[in-house]
């Protein structure tokens, strides 16, 4: 079904849509209930955003070429009417995507909202560390889950989240990424994504789950700052080629919605068992870090509530709730 054209973000649609076929500037104007010079200013905008937009006399307009950004209309031309998605809002430059998505939680956002930004000045990941996220470099983005669970099964969504991701990356990059529990992506053994999974919730609802991912995608060698050039990868180093991000973008959105909706259908098992599959951890020996202890041992599974679960050299079995991972 074709898009109705409202705005700049819903003509860049229709012109993409139309697959290089010229649209008509008065179709698109009584469409729009605007004058021909309104859309004219729209297409003057989308080329002010990076858009060659060419005009051919008697024809009408015709997109030419897009840039690389994380444009609502190029998400959805790759989202091809997956149902997931219920709003993309999208910045060029914002501190962190979280702080917003959870202010549009509150005010009514509903499920599949997104928000995602070309370049966070202040990106944010798990213990309030710094998240670094260059302009145009990769995929910041929060999105907006509002499942009807009980708050102790929220973690559980990071789970699916990384399991969505490890997929959209070997859908897209043909890269393939391993998780590191209980929210890294790895490639050869350094980061290529984040996961920060944050909550609103009532004592016994969840209101809403704010997924925050962070993907490296066309970072090069020399673009991570110095203290993560040894442990922070992109997936254009590890694949040798740059990424379309609006593409990877879609899946992951899609990816999300679709292992969303088996949790919610299905339950935990399927996503533990593709979790494991996926997993860097699970049969390693590892040290689980924590805050007044460390714990030693082989890393057996995840139990139901996400929880890594460890047994040591003397032969207990330790659940873990929240640890960094080291070997
Ligand atoms: C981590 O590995 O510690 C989690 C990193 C999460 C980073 C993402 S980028 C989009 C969203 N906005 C933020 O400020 N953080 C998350």
């Amino acid at each position: 079904m074709e898009s109705k054209v409202k705005d700049k973000e819903s003509l860049l649609r229709r012109l993409m849509e139309s697959g290089g076929e010229p649209v008509s500037g008065q179709m698109l104007a009584d469409e729009a209930g605007v004058s021909r010079t309104a859309v004219w200013k729209w297409v003057r905008e989308l080329e002010e955003d990076g858009y060659t937009v060419r005009s051919i006399r008697k024809k009408g307009y015709v997109l030419e070429a897009s840039p690389d950004r994380l444009s609502p209309a190029l998400i959805r031309k790759y989202l091809n009417d997956d149902p997931f998605v219920s709003e993309i809002i999208h910045f060029e430059s914002v501190g962190s995507t979280m702080p917003i998505a959870h202010r549009e939680a509150q005010n009514g956002a509903p499920n599949g909202t997104v928000i995602v930004a070309e370049e966070q000045t202040e990106g944010r990941g798990r213990l309030a560390r710094p998240w670094s996220s260059a302009a145009g470099k990769g995929i910041w983005m929060s999105v907006i889950l509002k499942p009807d669970i009980p708050p102790h099964r929220a973690p559980q969504f990071t789970l699916i989240t990384a399991v969505a991701i490890c997929r959209a990356i070997r859908e897209t990059a043909d890269v393939e990424a391993r998780i590191k529990w209980p929210n890294d992506l790895l490639v050869g053994g350094c980061k290529v994504t984040g996961i920060l999974t944050e909550l609103q919730a009532d004592p016994d609802r969840v209101q809403a789950i704010i997924i925050g991912t962070g993907i490296n995608v066309n970072q090069e060698p020399g673009d991570f700052p110095e203290e993560l050039a040894d442990i922070a990868t992109s997936l254009r180093i590890e694949s040798g080629q740059t990424v379309d991000r609006a593409a990877l973008a879609a899946s992951v959105l899609r990816n999300i919605g679709r292992y969303s909706s088996l949790y919610l259908e299905e339950g935990f098992a399927p996503i533990k068992a593709l979790w494991e599959e996926n997993s860097d951890t699970i049969g390693r020996k590892v040290n689980a870090v924590m805050m007044r202890e460390t714990v030693t041992g082989t890393a057996i599974g995840i139990t139901e509530e996400g929880v890594l679960e460890i047994r040591t050299d003397d032969g207990t079995v330790r659940g873990i709730y929240s640890a960094d991972i080291v070997p």
